[in-house]
């Protein structure tokens, strides 16, 4: 059986196909139409699902009358009718089941604690469930308007940035401010996870300061402190009423890279699909309908341009350019570039950032990630488990060699990777070691602030109209 698995009428619509447990195909709507966080799958992105198999059957990842009903009796707003676009069965499934099985059928679990947070699906929005061999079950669940999410997001607002899209610049802001300085007021919005002042939906209206430049980023701050410290009482208190070791951790809180890495306190693994966020559930969906395990290689599930990993051009490039734009083969399925729609670079030069952020027209403030060649990874960084989608912050051990790859705060977002994971990237960066003893690479998407990642081979060539840069293919 084949199964179309999507999510639109909500931030980040996606299409997936599986097959018999296997992943065909999994993509991004953005990426076809072009739009940043597009609300609604389009014709392009289903014929190129198409492409890999017919199905038989639709997943998709909510219960519209269910929303429909939250939207009515509780407030908040969404357009929550779906369009399909074959005359197949439909079969609905919840926010955040569809969520905790993209998490859990992907990961290698067969015994796992799924804790789900996120800003709001139907009701539910913060969720534990128990997986137990191809079983998931909910344990406990708390509903809007308490939200992880919404907490994030409304301060996400209140320092003029756009909610729902723009929480990762808040998170990365963080790392430039006190947080001892707005700790008291912010941590009286959240006191403890019973204990939540009130619907942030529409924002924070009551902060009663004048907001400056510096009180952005001490604000950013005192929110990513106070959202640890109620995260880890959540998780403390998910390990305690699951009994389990292994975590799963999904919904859009699980992008916060700062925060996961402290999730390894408490459990002994943790697996967070590379693709956490609703964009993901499209691919959960599919999942819930099978009922099972899936096969999960990698994240490289999208368009597909093709064509062999160009080391030697990448190489050639890093060697007189320092930074070297690529896109080959299958686009990521996420929100991460791991490597085939990147844009890469020599870590060893401080100005390299700013030159990199200047093509991407980012923040200046803005950090960078480094993909490191897995065995050296604990060499360079404080990291004891392999991290090959770029989820976790850790601290890096000689950020004076490698100063555009390393935050504020002395850590750095790391991706590994080994010779399995993927074979042209694992090459790329064992070449540029044996020439500079540097086993790592800058790796940032291969975008510009504010548009989707690059896709398809027009947006090769738009890219070089625009930017006068090439992209290496
Ligand atoms: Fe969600």
């Amino acid at each position: 059986m084949i199964i179309l698995g999507m999510n639109e009428t909500s931030h980040d619509a996606s299409v997936s196909l599986i097959k018999d447990g296997k992943i065909l195909f999994a993509a991004h709507a953005e990426r076809y139409s072009k739009q940043k966080n597009d609300w609604y799958n389009n014709r392009e992105i289903i014929l190129d699902a198409l492409n890999y198999g017919t199905p038989d059957v639709i997943a998709y990842y909510e219960k519209p009358l269910l929303k429909r009903s939250r939207i009515a009796i509780r407030g908040g707003a969404s357009d929550w009718k779906p369009e399909f676009p074959l005359d197949i069965p439909v079969y609905y499934f919840k926010h955040h089941y569809s969520h905790a099985a993209a998490g859990y059928y992907t990961s290698k679990f067969d015994n796992a604690c799924i804790v789900v947070l996120d800003a709001i699906g139907e009701f539910n929005t913060s969720t534990i469930w128990v997986g137990e061999g191809s079983k998931i079950k909910l344990k406990y669940k708390k509903n809007y308007p308490f939200s992880f999410g919404l907490f994030y997001s409304a301060f996400t607002k209140l320092i003029g940035l756009k909610p729902n899209e723009e929480e990762y610049i808040m998170m990365g802001m963080a790392a430039y401010g006190d947080w001892k300085r707005y700790y008291v007021k912010v941590n009286d919005y959240f006191k403890n996870i019973n204990n939540q002042k009130y619907n942030f939906h529409k924002g924070i209206f009551d902060w009663d300061e004048p907001i400056d430049e510096q009180a952005k980023f001490d604000i950013a701050a005192a929110v990513q402190y106070v959202y640890e410290l109620r995260l880890i009482e959540f998780m403390d208190m998910a390990k305690r009423l699951t009994g389990k070791d292994n975590l799963v951790f999904m919904g859009g809180c699980a992008l916060n890279c700062a925060a996961n890495t402290r999730l390894w306190e408490i459990f002994y693994d943790v697996w967070i699909m590379p693709n956490p966020g609703d964009a993901g559930s499209s691919l959960g969906a599919a999942a819930a309908l099978y009922g099972q395990h899936i096969e999960w290689e990698h994240p490289y599930l999208g368009y597909d341009l093709g064509g062999e990993y160009p080391v030697d051009k990448i190489y050639d490039e890093l060697m007189k350019n320092k930074i070297a734009a690529v896109a080959t083969g299958r686009a990521e399925y996420g929100p991460r570039a791991l490597g085939n729609r990147s844009i890469l670079a020599d870590p060893r030069q401080a100005n390299i950032k700013d030159k990199v952020n200047k093509i991407k027209k980012r923040e200046m403030f803005r950090p960078f990630a480094p993909v490191v060649m897995e065995e050296y990874a604990h060499e360079w960084f404080d990291i004891s488990f392999p991290s090959p989608y770029m989820q976790y912050a850790v601290r890096c051990k000689k950020p004076s060699i490698i100063p555009s790859v390393v935050h504020k705060d002395g850590t750095s977002r790391v991706q590994t990777v080994n010779k399995n994971q993927h074979p042209g990237l694992y090459n790329l960066l064992d070449k540029f070691n044996k020439k500079t003893g540097v086993p790592i690479l800058l790796n940032t998407s291969l975008n510009v602030k504010g548009q989707p990642l690059i896709n398809d081979a027009q947006d090769i060539l738009d890219w070089k109209a625009v930017y006068n840069y090439n992209i290496i293919s």
